[in-house]
């Protein structure tokens, strides 16, 4: 081997959310209000063994990112629209809606607190509020959680495609529902306890990386990301419903694409249509940790298909592409979608 065909080694990063910035933010809701956040170290809190969340699940969360631009300065992506969603997430579960001004807060508390253990570019600071009801009472059932604590969490990640954008391999189970019904487009634990046992499932019968959830033959989501179809000039996404998870990542893409003259079509469709779909276009995940991977091979009832030629096709490079260098400051953000910290 050559100087030039020399590659330089690149010391092996944590795995995705196994490290914790030094510094959390805390607030706690009783008598009917939020009383004021403070900073603590990360680490153990208090919680009563009769705690709601421990036996009725009244838990929600939500995860984004802060970027360090070139110049130094940090900027959150999409803060208000995680949010919202956080608020919506706490109605659904009939939790204490954290204050929109309060969380916002927090978060910037957060990063303020744990500025050096934001990494640079294409690294960058995951905030993780998690939100859960801590009444001790065993008995409630069917009853609300009168207090809550929520909690502002930060983890530097770092390149999640380090080793190189690899398409991945996604098993379409059309037998399992991910959720509940009425809780797809909530953001709550029960959801990801739900989905693990079929995708580990998934893995060990078919080594695969992802189930994407298609119940009765109709698309959703996968565990932990939303699903576009691309091909020729024209995107293909499930419309909004209460089904699966509104990703923040899912609306800027379609923003982005329709921005770029692409057709963004958004309806219900069927495993059949994506299979047809797939044999001459691309497929890809969506969402805060990847942005955008693709899908190189579907397996479905115990045959493969091949998405496009197998690899990470060009549009879905072209608008990954697109959206990092808006987060990172290296391209206009007309949209307003980031906050400096
Ligand atoms: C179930 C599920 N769907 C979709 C997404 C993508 O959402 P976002 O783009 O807001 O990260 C996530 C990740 O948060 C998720 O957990």
């Amino acid at each position: 081997m050559n100087a030039a065909t020399q590659s330089i080694p690149v010391p092996p990063r944590p795995a995705f959310g196994s490290v914790l910035a030094p510094n959390m933010v805390v607030a706690e809701f009783v008598e009917g209000r939020w009383r004021a956040h403070e900073v603590r170290a990360t680490g153990p809190l208090p919680i009563h063994p009769g705690a709601h969340v421990l036996h009725y699940s009244s838990s929600c969360f939500e995860g984004f990112k802060a970027y360090r631009w070139a110049d130094g300065s940090i900027h959150v992506f999409r803060l208000r629209s995680h949010i919202e969603r956080m608020r919506q997430s706490a109605r659904a579960l009939v939790l204490p809606e954290p204050d929109a001004a309060q969380l916002a807060d927090m978060v910037l508390t957060a990063i303020d607190r744990n500025r050096d253990a934001v990494p640079e570019a294409p690294g960058a600071l995951y905030l993780r509020p998690i939100l859960f009801g801590t009444t001790p009472n065993i008995g409630a059932a069917a009853a609300p959680s009168s207090e809550a604590m929520l909690v502002v969490l930060a983890s530097p990640v770092w390149d999640y495609f380090a080793g190189g954008m690899k398409p991945l391999r996604i098993f379409v189970d059309d037998e399992h529902t991910r959720t509940a019904a009425q809780m797809g487009r909530v953001k709550t634990g029960g959801n990801y306890a739900a989905a693990l046992g079929p995708t580990l499932e998934a893995r060990r019968r078919h080594r695969v990386d992802q189930v994407l959830f298609a119940p009765g033959g109709e698309v959703q989501e996968t565990g932990a990301a939303n699903f576009f179809l691309v091909r020729s000039g024209h995107l293909l996404t499930r419309s909004l419903d209460a089904t699966f998870l509104h990703g923040v990542t899912r609306d800027s893409l379609v923003t982005l694409a329709r921005a770029r003259g692409f057709k963004v079509e958004e309806r219900v469709f069927t495993v059949a249509e994506m299979l047809e779909w797939v044999a001459s276009g691309e497929a890809a995940l969506s969402g805060t940790a990847a942005v955008l991977a693709g899908v190189g091979t579907l397996v479905h009832r115990g045959e493969e298909y091949r998405v496009g030629d197998g690899e990470v096709g060009p549009v879905t490079r072209e608008l990954r592409a697109l959206l990092v260098a808006i987060q990172e400051g290296r391209a206009p953000d007309p949209e307003g979608w980031l906050t400096r910290a």
